[in-house]
């Protein structure tokens, strides 16, 4: 199994091109499904997550033609809904796979989804919407079965504004009969980012970005261009490794609007933080300070996905300070690793009280799951030795070729 090896105390220097986002492509990708014509698609991360979808989406009959970063899809060759269950259990995020199964052919059948390995992932939103729109659905021996012979508008709430719950229904509406309205809708920007490319295709989709969706249904949808969203977890996680290693870097082709609560804890630790419509720029100092509470919530609050990224900065930042997990119920277990490293943090329940600054000292340490897996490496980055990171697969699932742009920007880690 490959390992990194992270040798820390290089401060990270240059300039780095942000790849199109994991959690827009994903959604788009099924999305695919429901358009009749071609589906040319830019700016598509180098993601494992995204080989595996296409995987699932090529075993449906669907072609795919990949060129770099660019993809040309087509899906008139579709001839199943059941997506095979050793790709669904390597990816949660197939499970919206449902809704454009349901939208596009009248029927799914997916297995539990699969994905990280950060608390109790339930589909109960999911279903709920899907069944309200029209969907009998069976749940036996692991399967789900779904089948639509019509799916018709209505009303929905989510008792949570669910990220993909919001997507599976979205997709499951975009065709069905009249109107849709999810309320406490996720805010996403990648949810926005779906509505831009659904409604290139000739959807009828209003309000994504705020908590109420209007999906207006239309009978067919036709070929699509789309440029995928810049990634601000991504954006985000090398923000924060420019703190840790009191760097200054240039993180180009994003969209700081995004990240307006990183941005604002950043210069609250002292971080020098400039931005236009496009780049962020960072300068750390050399002295972090610490940041009293950092609350993971529903967007825009601070992103679930950049805690972990995050509890690192505030291990070497000076002061304690508090983290409460507002989104998973099991999204600390990168505690465990970064204690071997020196790091001194208590948990109780969701809350997270890190010392700060304490110097981390290499280690051998497991990737949990994906945003656990950067976070190491971030440690590995400012402690002191060469740190090894074991189980790195579940890093690739978000982080395109991260040690080759680490390397770039000063870092000195190797994939063995
Ligand atoms: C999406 O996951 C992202 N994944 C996650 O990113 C991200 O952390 C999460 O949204 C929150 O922003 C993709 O977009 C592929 P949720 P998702 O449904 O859709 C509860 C990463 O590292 N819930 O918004 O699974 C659930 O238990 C990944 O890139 C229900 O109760 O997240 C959780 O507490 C990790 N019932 C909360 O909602 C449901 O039916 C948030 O889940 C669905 C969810």
């Amino acid at each position: 199994m490959e390992r990194f090896f992270v040798a820390g105390g290089y401060p990270l220097r240059g300039a780095l091109h942000i790849d199109g986002a994991k959690n827009a492509i994903l959604p788009i990708l099924g999305a695919s499904l429901l358009v009749n014509g071609p589906v040319i698609l830019h700016k598509v991360p180098d993601l494992s997550d995204v080989h595996t979808m296409c995987n699932i989406l090529q075993s449906l009959g669907v072609e795919i033609i990949a060129d770099k970063n660019s993809f040309i899809l087509d899906t008139s060759s579709l001839y199943s809904h059941a997506v095979p269950d050793n790709l669904m259990s390597e990816m949660r995020s197939s499970i919206f796979l449902m809704g454009a199964l349901l939208g596009c052919c009248g029927a799914a059948r997916v297995s539990y989804p699969g994905g990280c390995n950060i608390g109790s992932r339930p589909i109960d939103l999911h279903l709920m919407g899907l069944r309200a729109l029209g969907a009998e659905i069976e749940e036996k021996h692991g399967y789900i079965e779904a089948r639509a012979a019509r799916l018709v508008g209505t009303e929905i709430f989510l008792d949570f504004p669910s990220v993909g719950a919001t997507e599976n229904i979205m997709l499951a509406a975009v065709k069905a009969q009249g109107e849709t309205v999810i309320h406490n809708a996720a805010k996403e920007p990648e949810i926005v980012d779906l509505q831009v490319f659904l409604n290139a295709a000739g959807a009828n989709i209003k309000g994504a970005g705020t908590d109420t969706l209007v999906i207006e249904g239309v009978r067919t949808l036709h070929q699509v261009e789309h440029n995928v969203l810049p990634d601000r977890i991504v954006t985000g996680t090398y923000l924060l490794a420019t703190a840790i290693t009191s760097g200054e870097i240039d993180l180009v082709n994003t969209n700081p609007a995004h990240l307006v609560s990183l941005i604002f804890k950043g210069r609250q630790m002292g971080l020098d933080i400039r931005y236009g419509n496009d780049f962020i720029t960072v300068r750390a100092p050399q002295k972090l300070r610490q940041v009293s509470q950092i609350r993971t919530s529903p967007y825009p609050g601070f992103p679930t996905d950049l805690q972990s990224p995050m509890m690192v900065a505030m291990t070497q930042a000076e002061g304690t300070g508090m983290i409460i997990e507002g989104i998973f119920d099991g999204r600390f277990n990168h505690v465990k690793e970064l204690s071997k490293m020196g790091a001194q943090i208590k948990i109780n329940r969701r809350t997270a009280v890190v010392a700060g600054k304490t110097p981390l000292t290499s280690s051998v340490v497991k990737a949990t799951d994906l945003r656990a897996g950067a976070a190491l490496i971030l440690a590995g980055l400012a402690a002191d030795g060469t740190t090894v990171v074991e189980d790195i697969h579940h890093i690739d699932r978000g982080y395109a070729s991260i040690e080759k742009k680490l390397r770039e920007l000063g870092a000195h880690i190797e994939r063995k």
